[in-house]
Formats: C-alpha cells, structure tokens, sequence
C-alpha cells in the first residue's frame, strides 16, 4: 500500500506585512529585502489569533478538499515550533477543534523542516495499515516570536498554516522515497533566544544550499529517477537565492519551481504545503507528475521526498 495526498488546505491571515512598512520599524529598505530574500510582503496574525486557530482552518478545508470528514481521520500530526502553549500540543486542539474521534495526535518540531518529517512518520503509518487518513499540519505564529528591532530577522517571517491529508493511494503514486536527517551542532546558528528568534544568516544560508542540493538529488536515486524525471520542486519558502541554487543544481526549469516567499515570508514548517496547495490550485501540477520537496532549518534539521502526484 503507497502512502499519498488526498486533500490539501491553507489559512494565510489577512493582514499584509509589507517592505514600506519595515522600512519605517528598522534600518532596512525594500530594495534590500528584495535583492537578499526575495520576499516583498508577509502575513502577521492578529493577537486572537493563535496557532491552533490556523491549523484548524487549514485542516477543515484539507478534510473537506479529501471528500472526508473530521470523523475519518485516525491521526492528528502537527509540525510547529510556535505552539499555543507550552503544552498540550496544537495537535491536541486541533483534534477537538475539528471534532475528530479521540485519535492520536502530537506536535512534530523540526522547525522549517518539519511538514516532511510529518509526511514521512504519516507514511509510515499508513502503509503499515495501522491508520487509514493521517492529517498533516504545519502551522507557525513567526510573528510572536520575531523581535522587530532586529533586522536581521524580522524582515524574514510570516504566519500560516498548510495542510495535507495522507491516506492510501494507488500503486505508483504517492510518496516513492525520502530523506530526514539532523546536525545538532548547528544550535548555535539558529534558535529561540528566550523570547526571540536568534539565527546566523550567513551559517543557514551556507548550511541551506549545500543540504537542499544534496537532500534533493539523494530522494531522486532512492527513487530510481533522474534529474530529468522531476515535473515540479517545491524547496522550502526561505530565501530566493537558496532555492535558486538548488534550482540550478537539480537542472528544473525556473517555472517549474514553487515560488511564495515573495506574497508570504518564510513561514518555517507550513511553506511547502502551502506552496503546494497553490501550484495544484493553478493547475500546476498533473496527474502522474513526479515532485520534490524539501525542506532544511532550526535543528540543524532536514527532510526531503518525492512523490508522484494523484490518487
Ligand atoms: N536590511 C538591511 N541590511 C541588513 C538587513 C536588513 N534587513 N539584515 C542584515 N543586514 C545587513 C547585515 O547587518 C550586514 O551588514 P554588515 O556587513 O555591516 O555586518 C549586511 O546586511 C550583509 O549581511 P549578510 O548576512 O552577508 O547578508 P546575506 O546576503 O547573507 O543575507 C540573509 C542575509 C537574507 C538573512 C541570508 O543570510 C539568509 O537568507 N540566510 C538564511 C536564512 C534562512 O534560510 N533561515 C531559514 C531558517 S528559519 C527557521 O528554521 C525558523
């Protein structure tokens, strides 16, 4: 039994972040954001709104989008490093939110990389046989935790939520190999400084484009396909110049890549399925369509997958 994609769903809050506006919070200018990151405009989640309440939003249209109900989902998996609360996990409340049965249901925390550490334990639950409809979340409130004197990194996040529904799929399609992987001695470049964000640029950025390159072309040979065989690559959303390389390296014609960072800041765990969710939407991806997704950050932690797009 193949593991695949059945439904998709995303919350993005209304409010936009925009270059001007953090030209008049810090020493930056729109033509800097822009030429180092790629990102114009970003969402910021209003005080009420937390976490949970976006996940939620997102899983409800994933469930509905899948042809399911709240009542066919057998596990709750949220990836987030900006939980509601210390505990319980957004997972939790995500559960009653949506008036699931009383099924498992945990926080994932691989910071950006942390949707495909989802899909993958999903994966494993599902071909294993021991659950049927596996709801993948990941969600983040970057905003509460960005300190917005801090060039550095203020200028980089958003808010939102992706998500996925992971069930059975015909042979062939659906998830055909991954890669997880974690470099803890890279604390030091990228953490939560007791209220804040702290993160090396330069370090990430070196240790970014280095590991999606290579994560990338590992899921692609465990999968017996070739560079030439990918219809579509969907990086993580942090850096337009890190996806560029990897881009580059994996030889994927500049359509054929995912793009949101520039409408939607890094928003750590929930850029692939969001960016994901608007290339299907679009009409970007077919049937029978081979992806790669990847993702890389705060750990140092990785994760990346193929898979052939269809039920
Ligand atoms: N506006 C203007 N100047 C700035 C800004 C800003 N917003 N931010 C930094 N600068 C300055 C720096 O202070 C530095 O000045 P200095 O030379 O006088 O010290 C100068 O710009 C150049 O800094 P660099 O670090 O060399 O800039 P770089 O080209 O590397 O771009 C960036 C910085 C965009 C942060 C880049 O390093 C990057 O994208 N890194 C990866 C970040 C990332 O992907 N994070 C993902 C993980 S997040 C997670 O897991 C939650």
């Amino acid at each position: 039994m193949n593991a695949g994609i059945l439904g998709l769903g995303k919350y993005l809050p209304e409010r936009v972040l925009t270059n001007a506006e953090l030209e008049k919070m810090v020493d930056t200018s729109d033509e800097w954001i822009r030429t180092r990151t790629g990102i114009e405009e970003r969402r910021i989640a209003s005080d009420d709104i937390q976490s949970s309440h976006m996940a939620t939003m997102a899983a409800e249209e994933a469930i509905r989008d899948a042809g399911l109900t709240a009542n066919d989902i057998d596990m709750i998996l949220v990836a987030t490093i900006t939980p509601d609360y210390g505990f319980p996990s957004v997972a939790s409340m995500v559960q009653h939110n949506i008036g699931a049965r009383h099924i498992p249901a945990m926080d994932v925390s691989a910071a950006c990389a942390g949707f495909i550490y989802g899909a993958v334990t999903a994966k494993q639950f599902v071909e294993s046989g021991v659950c049927k409809h596996v709801l993948v979340i990941g969600v983040e409130k970057l905003s509460k935790i960005t300190d917005y004197t801090d060039r550095n990194t203020c200028v980089l996040f958003g808010d939102a939520a992706g998500a996925a529904v992971i069930g059975p799929v015909s042979d062939g399609k659906g998830i055909l190999s991954f890669e997880l992987g974690t470099d803890g001695s890279g604390l030091k470049h990228l953490f939560q400084d007791g209220d804040y964000i702290y993160m090396n640029g330069r370090e990430v950025f070196k240790f970014a484009v280095r590991q999606m390159g290579e994560s990338s072309l590992n899921v692609i040979e465990k999968a017996n396909l070739q560079k030439e065989d990918v219809d579509y690559f969907i990086p993580h959303q942090a850096n337009m110049r890190i996806m560029e390389s990897a881009r580059q390296r994996l030889g994927v014609p500049v359509e054929k890549m995912a793009y949101t960072v520039n409408k939607y800041g890094n928003t750590s765990s929930s850029t692939i399925p969001i960016a994901l969710y608007e290339a299907v939407k679009e009409g970007k991806i077919n049937d029978d369509d081979v992806i790669v997704m990847v993702g890389f950050g705060g750990g140092l932690s990785w994760g990346a997958l193929t898979l052939r797009w269809g039920k």
